[in-house]
């Protein structure tokens, strides 16, 4: 078999373990030949390819980043970019497409393949907001060195009597925000599913720190959102899959809880802090083992799905399934625990 690969979207730690999965696997077991397309769905459209080999991809393991290169290029934006892709995959006589991508690359993928492409995807984002997977590539990661960040931000909160506002990214979702906070002992966690009025928040803390509690830590996703009309935040841009460029809400409710509480507070933002590096161990093992049952999907001819952690079992799943929905911290889980640990 012929094979191409590719890593899409916003990189993150644990993509290259990926790639050298799946090369392992289709150079050891099948002995196929396998492309691997450069930054993302453009290198399909652009038919940019290099050939990818076991020594190729030796040490590549904890490298973080991609040595594919990504690209959040959106193929039914891109003038003629569907009739490109299906004329590169002929052309090079690829059999199957192993897409490594968070929501927009594997919508692109599923739509593609109901135009015929053979295509598995592989979910990766530190967002861990693709349904079909308990957990997505690099999740994992981005939550340790966020809560190794928040920790950090413990010990200065402590010495100066602060708040300390932490952005994290997240720009639907609140996985990473929840997580971390929870992890590190955060007083509030701020995340897009759960909107917020600023003013409760100063409450919750001023009610803390009249209390005696020194240094609280406030965790805010990127895409979080406040109560409609009670809190301005600049317009964000779009990019090519209609996804909002965030950043900067940490600024706007750091400077809010200082003029309503009183409260001394500063602001940190981790932002592409979290996507870099070396991947934990456990997202190498993830990515380990989604590259390898990829490969097993595409030999078995099983298209148009994606493999996914299904507690502790790989499973596939179909791409329409996983794709048009993002998936978001459920409201029970929020509630369960942010009112027994965030005080
Ligand atoms: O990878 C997903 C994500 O981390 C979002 O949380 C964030 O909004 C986005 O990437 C930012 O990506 P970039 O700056 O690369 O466009």
């Amino acid at each position: 078999m012929r094979m191409g690969v590719l890593t899409g979207g916003g990189d993150c730690p644990g993509l290259n373990a990926a790639i050298r999965a799946v090369v392992r696997k289709a150079e050891v077991s099948h002995a196929d030949e396998v492309y691997g397309f450069r930054d993302g769905w453009r290198g399909v459209i652009d038919d940019i390819a290099m050939p990818l080999t076991i020594e190729r991809c030796r040490g590549i393991l904890p490298r973080g980043g991609t040595i594919l290169g990504t690209s959040r290029t959106n193929p039914f934006k891109v003038d003629g970019g569907v009739e490109r892709v299906l004329a590169t995959i002929e052309r090079r006589g690829i059999d199957a497409v192993v897409a490594i991508g968070g929501e927009g690359t594997l919508s692109a993928a599923w739509r593609l393949s109901e135009l015929g492409l053979p295509v598995v995807g592989i979910p990766k984002t530190i967002d861990n907001d693709v349904n079909g997977t308990d957990v997505t590539i690099g999740f994992n990661t981005a939550v340790q060195v966020a809560t190794e960040a928040i920790d950090r931000l413990h010990t200065t909160a402590e010495s100066h009597d602060r708040v300390m506002v932490c952005e994290v990214m997240g720009r639907h979702v609140g996985w990473i925000a929840l997580y971390a906070g929870l992890a590190a002992g955060a007083a509030v966690v701020l995340i897009p599913e759960e909107p917020f009025d600023v003013k409760t928040v100063c409450e919750h803390l001023s009610r803390r720190h009249a209390k005696g509690r020194y240094a609280s830590i406030v965790v805010v996703a990127e895409g979080a959102k406040p109560v409609d009309g009670t809190l301005e935040l600049p317009p964000p841009e779009i990019d090519e899959y209609d996804h909002e460029r965030l950043g900067g809400i940490g600024t706007v409710v750091a400077r809010e809880i200082e003029s309503i509480s009183g409260l001394e507070a500063r602001v940190t933002m981790l932002g592409h802090v979290l996507r870099g590096g070396t991947p934990s161990a456990f997202d190498r093992m993830l990515a380990t083992r989604f590259g390898i049952a990829a490969v097993d999907a595409a030999h078995d001819g099983d298209f148009g799905t994606i493999v996914g952690l299904h507690g502790q079992r790989v499973a596939r799943v179909a791409l329409a399934d996983a794709v048009g929905e993002l998936k978001r911290v459920p409201d029970e889980l929020f509630q369960g625990i942010s009112h027994i640990f965030l005080d």
